[in-house]
C-alpha cells in the first residue's frame, strides 16, 4: 500500500501524489497546484485555530484524545502523578529521560539555588496596584526578568539555555507567592532552600511571623501532583504562543512572559478561576438544573468542561477528582464540591453534553482543590503558570533545536478589498459611522 495521497485540482485536471509522513502531508506540496498562470502562490490549506495541522514535529508529550491518554515523554501521566515529584518531572520534560538519582540530586539543587529574586525585581512588583491580578503581575514581572539576565539572549549558548531553564522554573513560585503577597500589602517571604518545591511555595505564600512555615504533608504533596498534572499538555494555546515567539529567537524569559499571557484566558488557564466563580454564582445544589438549562440554550458556557483534543474524560480530571477526597480529609469539604459533582452528573446525562463529546476537563476539579488549599480564586491561573514553565522550556528548546522550524509565520486569505485610491475626508462619503466612531445603526442592524 502506497503512503501517499493523491489530489486532482479539477480546476486544472493536474493530478500530484504527495507523500504521508507520520500521518501529516505537508502543506506546502499544495503549493504546487496552481489555479492559472497569475496564481503564484498555489493552493493553500485554511485551518483557523489550528483544527487540523501540526506545526511542529514533537517528542514530549504524547495525547489520544478519543481514549483519554496522556503521556509525557512515554510515561502515563496516572503513574507519574502517583509516584512522582514535580521536579523529576520537569527534569524528565526537558531531558527527554528520568534522572538517576545523582542527576535528580544536581537538578534540583541548580533550580534551588535559583529560586532568590533581584531586590529590584521587588521594588518592581512594589510598582503594582495593590488590587493588580495576581497573573498580570507574573507575565509583566517575567518579561521583566529578561532585563536582569542580558546573556538570556544568547539562546544558541547551551549553558546560557540551562541557566536560563532553571532561573526561569527557580522563580516562578517566588514570582507567584510575591503578586499574592503584594495584592494583600504583606511583606515577601524569601525562599526557604531547606523545603522542597511546592513546600517553599506555601512557605512564601503563607508564612506570617513563624520563623519557618511548615505545610501539612498532605497539602503538599496535593500541590505537588497539581503541578505534575499541569506541566505539560503539547501544543495547547500558550505552548504555541511559547513557540511562535520563541521561533523569532528572543530570550526565554520574554517567550515565556508571552506563554503566560496566552495562558490568561478564560477559556485556557483562566478557566479554573472562571469554574469557581461559576460555582459561586450557581449558589446551591437546586439552583444546577436551571444553570444548565442556561448554557444549553447558549446564554454561557459550563465552564471547566469540553476540549479541543479530549473527547472523552480528561485522564488529569480523574486524578485530581480522586486526590480531592484525600484533601477535603486534612481541608474539610468544599461545599462547592456538591455543586461540582451535581452539574457533572446532570452534563454526564444530558444529550447536549453527550452529543457534543464534553466531559469535565482538568479545571472542572482543580479550583476547588485550590481553594481548598487556602489559595484565593485570582491564584489559579498562575497556579497553572509555575508548573507549566518547566513544559513551556521543554517546548522552547525542542523548537529552537529543530532544524526544520523557521520564523513562525501562518499565511492568510485576503479577502479585502482589492486596489483603492487615496481620496482626502472631504472627497468621499466615509463609512457610515457618525463622528463618535461607533458603527452607523443601520450598519448594525445589517
Ligand atoms: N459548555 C457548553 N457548551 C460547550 C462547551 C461548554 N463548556 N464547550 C463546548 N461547547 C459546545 C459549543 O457551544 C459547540 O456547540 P455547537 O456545535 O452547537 O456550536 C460545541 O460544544 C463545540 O465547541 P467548540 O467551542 O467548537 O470547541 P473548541 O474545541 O473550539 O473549544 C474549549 C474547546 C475552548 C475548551 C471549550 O470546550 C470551552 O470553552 N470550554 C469551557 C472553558 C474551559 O473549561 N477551558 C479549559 C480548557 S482546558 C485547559 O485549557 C487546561
Amino acid at each position: 500500500m502506497a503512503e501517499t495521497v493523491t489530489i486532482t485540482d479539477n480546476r486544472t485536471g493536474r493530478t500530484i501524489e504527495v507523500p504521508i509522513e507520520n500521518g501529516a502531508i505537508r502543506a506546502t506540496a499544495l503549493a504546487e497546484l496552481r489555479g492559472d498562470a497569475e496564481d503564484h502562490d498555489g493552493l493553500m490549506s485554511y485551518d483557523p485555530a489550528f483544527i487540523n495541522t501540526a506545526s511542529c514535529v514533537s517528542r514530549i508529550t504524547f495525547i489520544d484524545g478519543d481514549r483519554g491518554i496522556l503521556r509525557y515523554r512515554g510515561y502515563p501521566i496516572e503513574q507519574l502523578a502517583e509516584q512522582s515529584t514535580f521536579l523529576e518531572v520537569a527534569y524528565l520534560l526537558v531531558h527527554g529521560e528520568l534522572p538517576a538519582p545523582a542527576q535528580l540530586a544536581g537538578w534540583t539543587h541548580e533550580i534551588t539555588i535559583h529560586t532568590m529574586v533581584h531586590e529590584n525585581v521587588k521594588r518592581f512588583m512594589d510598582g503594582f496596584h495593590h488590587d493588580a491580578h495576581p497573573m498580570g503581575i507574573l507575565l509583566s514581572t517575567v518579561g521583566a526578568l529578561a532585563t536582569f539576565y542580558p546573556d538570556a539572549t544568547r539562546i544558541h549558548d547551551e549553558e546560557q539555555r540551562r541557566i536560563s531553564i532553571y532561573r526561569l522554573i527557580a522563580k516562578m513560585p517566588t514570582l507567584a507567592a510575591y503578586a499574592y503577597r503584594h495584592s494583600k500589602g504583606l511583606p515577601y517571604v524569601q525562599p526557604d532552600n531547606e523545603l522542597s518545591y511546592p513546600a517553599n511555595f506555601l512557605s512564601m505564600m503563607f508564612r506570617m511571623v513563624e520563623p519557618r512555615y511548615l505545610a501539612v504533608p498532605e497539602i503538599v504533596r496535593a500541590l505537588d501532583v497539581l503541578f505534575i498534572l499541569h506541566a505539560d499538555h503539547e501544543q495547547n494555546c500558550s505552548t504555541n504562543a511559547m513557540r511562535a515567539v520563541g521561533s523569532s529567537q528572543p530570550d526565554p524569559y520574554s517567550a515565556t512572559a508571552a506563554a503566560i499571557a496566552a495562558l490568561y484566558g478564560p477559556l485556557h488557564g483562566g478557566a479554573n478561576e472562571a469554574v469557581l466563580r461559576m460555582l459561586d454564582r450557581i449558589g446551591s445544589v437546586d439552583a444546577v438544573p436551571d444553570f444548565i438549562t442556561g448554557v444549553k440554550a447558549g446564554k454561557e458556557r459550563l465552564m471547566g468542561f469540553g476540549h479541543r483534543v479530549y473527547k472523552n474524560y480528561d485522564p488529569r480530571a480523574k486524578v485530581i477528582k480522586a486526590m480531592a477526597d484525600k484533601v477535603f480529609e486534612v481541608t474539610g469539604v468544599n461545599p462547592l464540591l456538591r455543586i461540582a459533582l451535581e452539574l457533572e452528573r446532570i452534563a454526564l446525562e444530558d444529550e447536549y453534553f453527550v452529543s457534543r463529546k464534553l466531559y469535565p476537563n482538568v479545571d472542572f476539579y482543580s479550583g476547588l482543590i485550590y481553594q481548598a488549599l487556602g489559595l484565593p480564586t485570582d491564584m489559579f491561573p498562575v497556579l497553572f503558570a509555575i508548573p507549566r514553565t518547566a513544559g513551556w522550556l521543554a517546548q522552547w528548546e525542542e523548537g529552537l533545536l529543530d532544524k526544520e522550524q523557521r520564523i513562525a509565520r501562518p499565511r492568510q486569505l485576503y479577502l479585502g478589498s482589492g486596489e483603492r485610491q487615496y481620496m482626502r475626508p472631504h472627497e468621499h462619503a466615509g463609512d457610515a459611522r457618525p463622528a463618535d466612531g461607533k458603527p452607523a445603526r443601520a450598519q448594525v442592524l445589517a
